[in-house]
């Protein structure tokens, strides 16, 4: 379906940007070692571990998946598994992408705001392996080029450099309205302008969406919780946010952009879908972010200790960002617009987490105690129920399997950039961010 068709032909031109990436000789001749293996294996037709034959097309959907994950950093197996059934266009081919030919007539033009971050360039990597022309808005504050500079050449991709807080004209169908730090020392940086990126840059969000007809998601999240007095969550339950404490401006920020949502669907007709997303992990994310999942990695893989703020007695539960992207895509395409809930139900203590980790890293790591950081929430974990009714959505991936994949990830940004020092609970600047005088 095509929304807000009236396309004007003054669409901001792409931004150009660092030289994309290219796999390397080795990396290439290792790839195509394990290709010719496969294809050995494959065409020496033995039935297959079910007790059939491999038909062409299956062999020839196992290769374009190797090749997808051989050529893309940090290109999940199941991502690229995903790739699998999609035809190939020859225009991408060579970067490894196989992006599906969509007619014109059924191409959507989608909006992702922070589609440089974590959570948004995996999201980004979907659609645009779905056919669909993507255009990415980001300041970069905690989002990275790297994170989609596979797709600079890509005829549906353009990269903008700007800042949602300032008002922008585009015409497009859907906006995916994710823009905003995540982290607890990223975003209390600088607390007011977490404050304008929430309220602002979701106010001129919903005006482009009244006035192009586009139907616009919110990556809302659990944080609207506050420190729950109910567990698990619903949807129905309002919280018990402190209004004026360190996380304030992230929670009350978010809670005043769901406001807005709903006041721009009831005044205005505004198409809308709110996503109240819980702790995601995965490829992509920020080293520095100071996020429970990172920093425990971090210390792991270097073997230095593993802080816990407070007694460790507090819980979490944590989704794999695969399972984030199927649910973002799934509440934005289907008929259901109150907020729904997207997590992984597992939940664990933070101490039972980090030995976890400590384990699967084989690490030899001491626990360390710190002190408990101000409106650290006790408990967390989603009540799903309306995300499986709704959305006919939960989460596929066991937390220790996406946990293996975001070690490696880990591990090759060690082996890249040498010493990580974790970022603790403060306040800090996400690194490689220079900001613009005068903020
Ligand atoms: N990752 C999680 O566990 C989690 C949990 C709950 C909610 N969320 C929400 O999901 C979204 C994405 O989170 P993420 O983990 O990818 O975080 P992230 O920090 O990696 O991504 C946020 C992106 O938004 C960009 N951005 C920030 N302020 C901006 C502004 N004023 N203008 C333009 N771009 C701006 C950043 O540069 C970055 O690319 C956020 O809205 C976050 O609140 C994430």
């Amino acid at each position: 379906m095509i929304l807000g068709s009236d396309r004007s032909p003054s669409r901001p031109a792409a931004i150009a940007y660092s030289p994309p990436w290219r796999p390397s000789l080795p990396l290439l001749l290792s790839s195509l070692s394990l290709l010719s293996l496969l294809y050995l294996l494959l065409s020496s037709r033995a039935p297959s571990p079910g007790g059939r034959f491999v038909t062409d097309a299956e062999l020839s959907a196992l290769v374009r998946a190797e090749v997808s994950r051989a050529l893309v950093p940090h290109l999940s197996a199941s991502s690229a598994s995903n790739l699998a059934g999609v035809p190939s266009s020859p225009d991408h081919a060579a970067l490894g992408f196989v992006v599906a030919q969509v007619p014109e007539s059924e191409r959507l033009r989608v909006l992702v705001t922070g589609g440089a971050g974590f959570v948004g360039s995996h999201l980004v990597d979907r659609l645009m392996v779905q056919g669909h022309e993507v255009i990415v808005l980001d300041n970069f504050f905690t989002g990275r080029k790297k994170n989609v500079a596979h797709w600079e050449s890509h005829r549906n991709f353009q990269l903008i450099s700007h800042d949602v807080v300032e008002p922008l004209m585009l015409e497009v169908d859907q906006i995916y309205h994710l823009a905003c730090p995540a982290s607890p020392p990223h975003y209390q940086y600088n607390p007011v302008k977490t404050i304008k990126t929430s309220t602002m840059g979701t106010i001129n969000m919903l005006g482009l969406a009244k006035r192009v007809k586009a139907r616009m998601l919110l990556t809302s999240t659990s944080e609207v919780y506050g420190d729950p007095q109910v567990h698990p969550q619903p949807e129905t339950y309002w919280g018990n946010v402190n209004p004026i404490g360190p996380r304030a401006c992230y929670d009350e920020g978010k809670r005043v952009a769901e406001t807005m949502m709903y006041a721009y669907e009831k005044q205005s007709g505004v198409e809308v879908r709110v996503a109240r997303i819980f702790n995601t992990f995965g490829p992509r994310m920020h080293p520095n972010d100071g996020r429970v999942v990172s920093n425990f990695i971090i210390q792991a893989l270097q073997g230095k200790d593993i802080t816990i703020y407070g007694q460790g007695e507090q819980t979490r539960s944590f989704q794999f960002v695969d399972d984030l992207v199927d649910g973002l895509m799934k509440l934005m395409n289907g008929g259901y617009s109150q907020p729904v809930n997207i997590g992984n139900p597992q939940e664990f203590t933070v101490k039972k987490f980090a030995e976890h980790i400590r384990e699967l890293t084989k690490s030899t790591s001491k626990i360390k105690y710190l002190p408990a950081t101000e409106d650290d929430p006790t408990q967390r974990r989603p009540d799903i129920s309306v995300a499986k009714r709704e959305l006919n959505w939960e989460p596929k991936v066991d937390v220790k399997e996406g946990l293996v994949k975001t070690i490696e990830y880990f591990q090759s940004v060690l082996d890249e950039g040498g010493e990580i020092v974790p970022t603790g609970q403060g306040a800090v600047k996400p690194k490689g961010y220079k900001a613009p005088s005068g903020r």
